[in-house]
């Protein structure tokens, strides 16, 4: 029986075991994905367990995709660039520490019939999932990537890995065609990003990284000004599916019954 865990602190409301454990089912494996709630101190021993092979593979979240970094033998480039790591693996005896939210993200933007390619993006926050997006962008080769967070000088350390974005002061706009919401905000109902609406034309893209609720206020708004928009289903799915693909060699579905199963 292989041993699948999600980590991070809150850890109550992951939907990750309930994705994962349909996968194992419908794939007819002999596995469990659990979730489990830590602390930074417990972070050490329980990766030691994957070096002894009591535990397959682990997924990790807010907020210790940064801080598993010191305990692991090995990252991927996609980790290291981004300094994020959300999936943990054994490889030939090395705990390897690699980042599928990067693809996660762009096979969202591809499976939602936007075309991204020379477009210019508005990036809201620079906290722990804001790398991982700047990384997906220029692999899909977009124009121009703008950045803007409310603590400016952390927008600048990211600057300092990704050269080429333009820092936005907090609470102005630029000129965009697509506006990614990447903060927090959101995930209490009654949380507002404060932006003129009443400025932003009708044929922009926002997409938000929040998918519960399904409908942040950033995108309700958007929504009643005609733009199109997008939560972060779609992307939670797919980092899922490449996680379950490294652990269990095999590609799960992502159907109809995946996206109802986390509605
Ligand atoms: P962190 O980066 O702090 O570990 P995160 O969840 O990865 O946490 O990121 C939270 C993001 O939401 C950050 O961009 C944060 O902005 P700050 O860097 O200024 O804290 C943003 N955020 C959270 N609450 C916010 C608020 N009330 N107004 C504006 N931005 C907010």
């Amino acid at each position: 029986m292989k041993k699948f865990l999600v980590i991070g602190n809150p850890i109550e409301h992951s939907l990750s075991p309930k994705l994962h454990n349909y996968w194992i089912k419908s794939n007819n494996l002999k596995a469990i994905y659990d979730k489990k709630k830590l602390d930074l101190s417990e972070l050490e021993n329980l990766i030691k367990e994957v070096k002894e092979k009591k535990i397959d593979g682990i997924n990790v979240t807010v907020p210790f995709k940064n801080s598993v970094i010191p305990f692991l033998d090995k990252l991927s480039n996609e980790a290291q660039k981004t300094q994020s790591v959300n999936t943990i693996y054994l490889r030939d005896g090395m705990v390897i520490g690699h980042n599928t939210d990067i693809e996660g993200f762009e096979l969202a933007i591809k499976h939602t019939n936007y075309d991204i390619d020379g477009k210019k993006v508005f990036i809201l926050g620079a906290g722990g999932v804001s790398p991982s997006i700047i990384l997906a962008l220029n692999n899909m080769s977009v124009k121009k990537i703008f950045i803007s967070n409310r603590t400016h000088s952390k927008a600048e350390n990211l600057k300092k890995n990704f050269n080429k974005i333009e820092i936005i002061k907090w609470g102005t706009m630029p000129d965009f065609d697509m506006i990614i919401n990447a903060t927090s905000l959101g995930l209490k109902n009654d949380e507002n990003i404060i932006l003129d609406y009443s400025k932003i034309s009708s044929e922009k893209f926002f997409y938000d990284v929040i998918y519960n609720p399904s409908e942040t206020n950033f995108l309700k708004s958007a929504k009643k000004n005609g733009n199109k928009i997008e939560n972060g289903k779609k992307m939670f799915i797919y980092q899922a599916q490449a996680s379950f693909k490294i652990w269990n060699n095999l590609e799960p579905k992502v159907d109809d019954r995946v996206m109802e199963l986390l509605n």
